[in-house]
This record gives structure tokens, sequence and C-alpha cells, in this order.
């Protein structure tokens, strides 16, 4: 076969576009970015020449994102989008060695290390509280070196691992030999963040997007932050010139343009006071049961996940099934006020199974 066998074996990335009215299935900021802040950012792409290649690792893209972030400039890696950096942490540190994660968790990571061949471990959380289970991890980190890949605040649970249990878990990753890589994606819903541990350790990184609170899904750009030593590294696996001009010209516009700033933290405090709207009223609702979360989305149980999901389509409103990878569950992405109020008048009706084929 020409073709290795891990990639032949691989399922591909589905994702499937449904028409919708109401859009809450991938945990994006809702709401585009204002028009005359968009119009700025056309012109800092009419400014740069568009036949020169662009900076090589998007330095001053990494600048801009270091002085946000309080970061060493050199310490900061960009790329587009946080899951090629995914990639490049297990091709710079797991290829012939393994990967530990947990589960469920963002398929990226084992979906990334079984494509390149790599012996990958999944730790289930626990059941009760999906905490992390530090018994079982600390035995899967027994057998290092590797990468271990921890999503903090967790996805698609929507809860923030325990410091102990976490501190448990980073005893025995040291002890292993692993690169510990906190993805931060939905760290700014949640105030509290990982930096403080990866600080002055080679070996650790955090992971962050701009597809998220940013509002620039569609741009694709993400980044870590690690030290410089462990950022070189990680730079030599990803490659040169990968993001674009127009790409940095828009990233640019955003963290340098205080209105940008204006509308993120306004997004952050919409986001967590509907994130309890929407949890209390689905605590409320017989049938459902919600987990607790600490980000853009809410985690949630019913009888017939299959079943709601396509009931809420029919009303147009797109949310996304979870119950491949836990029983009964479904996720909701929190949207604007009134897409959440389009969300909760449908539910009811959607967890009623006589409710079929109601036109949108
Ligand atoms: C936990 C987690 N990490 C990373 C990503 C991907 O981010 P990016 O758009 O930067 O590739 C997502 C997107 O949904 C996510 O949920």
């Amino acid at each position: 076969m020409i073709v290795r066998d891990a990639v032949v074996r691989a399922p591909a990335y589905r994702f499937r576009a449904h028409p919708h009215r109401v859009k809450l299935d991938q945990n994006e900021a809702p709401g585009d970015l204002p028009e005359a802040l968009k119009r700025r950012a056309l012109e800092r792409m009419m400014e740069v020449p568009w036949n020169r290649y662009p900076e090589l690792r998007a330095e001053s893209v990494a600048a801009a994102l270091a002085e946000r972030d309080d970061w060493a400039p050199d310490g900061v890696v960009v790329a587009p989008g946080s899951n090629v950096l995914i990639q490049a942490a297990v091709i710079a540190s797991g290829i012939g060695r393994r990967v530990v994660t947990v589960a469920p968790t963002f398929a990226v990571y084992a979906a990334q290390a079984r494509l390149l061949g790599v012996p990958t471990h999944e730790v289930p959380l626990r059941e009760d509280d999906f905490g992390l289970d530090v018994a079982a991890l600390t035995e899967a980190l027994r057998h290092g070196p590797g990468v271990l890949f921890l999503a903090d605040p967790a996805a698609p649970t929507g809860n923030r691992l325990d410091d102990a249990d976490l501190a448990a878990v980073l005893d025995a990753a040291e002890r292993g030999g692993f690169l510990v890589v906190f993805d931060e994606a939905y760290w700014p819903y949640d105030g509290r963040h990982r930096l403080d541990l990866v600080r002055g350790r080679p070996d650790r990184i955090a992971l962050r997007t701009c597809s998220k609170v940013d509002g620039l899904g569609g741009v694709r750009l993400g980044y870590a932050l690690a030290e410089p030593d462990t950022a070189e590294h990680l730079g030599k696996v990803l490659l040169p010139f990968d993001v674009g001009v127009l790409q940095a010209a828009v990233v640019r516009t955003v963290l340098d343009d205080p209105e940008a700033d204006a509308v993120r933290t306004r997004r952050i405090a919409t986001a967590r006071s509907e994130r309890e709207r929407v949890a209390a009223a689905l605590r409320a609702t017989a049938g459902v049961d919600p987990h607790p979360s600490v980000t853009n989305f809410v985690l949630f149980r019913v009888d017939d996940p299959e079943g709601v999901h396509r009931r809420l389509l029919e009303r147009g409103v797109l949310i996304r099934r979870q119950d491949h990878l836990l029983p009964g569950r479904l996720r909701v992405t929190i949207g604007t006020p009134e897409e959440n109020d389009a969300f909760l008048e449908a539910l009811p009706a959607a967890l009623r199974a006589e409710e079929e084929g109601v036109p949108r």
C-alpha cells in the first residue's frame, strides 16, 4: 500500500453542515466583529504587499499576542489554528514515543497521534464529575516519554480541572518525561488559566486560540506560550511562512484596536451571564440534565439525543451531538441572548418524540 497503514485506518475528520437559522454547534463567538473594525482590517490588508512572502513565523503577530497575554515574545509560537500546534506537539515530542490524554476530550489530540503512528492512551475521565482519574493517569504516564494533552477548561465536558488532581498528574508526567500541553481554548470564559504552571518549565506549553472569544474562527490563528527553547523547537516543526499576510493583518488589527478589546470584554461578560441563564433553564426542564460549565458551551443529557437534535434542527436550531462520546449527551454553544432564547423555546417540543416534522 502506498499510504501508511495508520492513515488508511484513520477515519476522515467529518463535519456535516446542516441548514439552520440558529447556529450553536461549534463554540464560536456569536456575532461578527463590527463593520468599521473589519474595514480597518481590510485597509491594513491593502497596505501589505501580496506578492511577498509573509514573515517567517508571524513575528509581529507573536509580539502583539505576547504583549496582550503578558508573555515573552520569544516564547510565543503562532500557527494557522491551535489544531496545527497540536500536530506540532505530537511531531516534536510524540513520534516514536506515546501520547496520553483523557476521554472524552478534544478529538484532534488522539486523531493526530494516530495519523502519525503514535501509540495513544486515552484515560477515561471520572464518570461523576468529569475530573481526572489520577490513579489511571499516573499508571499511563509511567510509560513515557511522550506528550500529555489536557484541555483545561475541559472540552466537551466544560469543567475546570481540579488543582490538586492536576498537581498529582503533573508529578507523574514529570517522572515519565512527558511534554504537557494545556489546551486553554476556553480559558477567557472562566478567567483562570495555567500560565503559572508553564512559566519556567521547558516541559510544558499552553495553547490558545483566536477562534473563540476573539471572534476569528474563520481567520484561523492559534498560538502556544512556552519557554523560549521549547518555543524554538516547536517552531522548527511548523512549516515556514504558514501564517499569510492577510491573516496577520486581521489579527494585528484586532489585537491593536481598542474597539475590538471592548467587544471581547462584552463577549466574555455576555457569555458568562447567558451560560448561567441557559444552564438554569436546562436544570428547570424535565428530562434534561446539564453538567456545570465554565466555558461558552453546556453539555447536557437527554433520553433521546438523536431525536432531540433532529427536532431542534427542524425548528432551525443547530446544536452538537456528543452521544458518540458520552451516552445521551448533546452540547449547546452559548450564543446571543436571542439565539439562546430560540434554543430554549424550541427545546420543550424537541424533547417530545411525537412532535416530528414541524416546519421551520
Ligand atoms: C479544546 C479545543 N482546542 C482547540 C480547538 C481548535 O482551535 P483552532 O480553531 O485554533 O484550531 C478547539 C476548537 O473547537 C477546541 O475546542
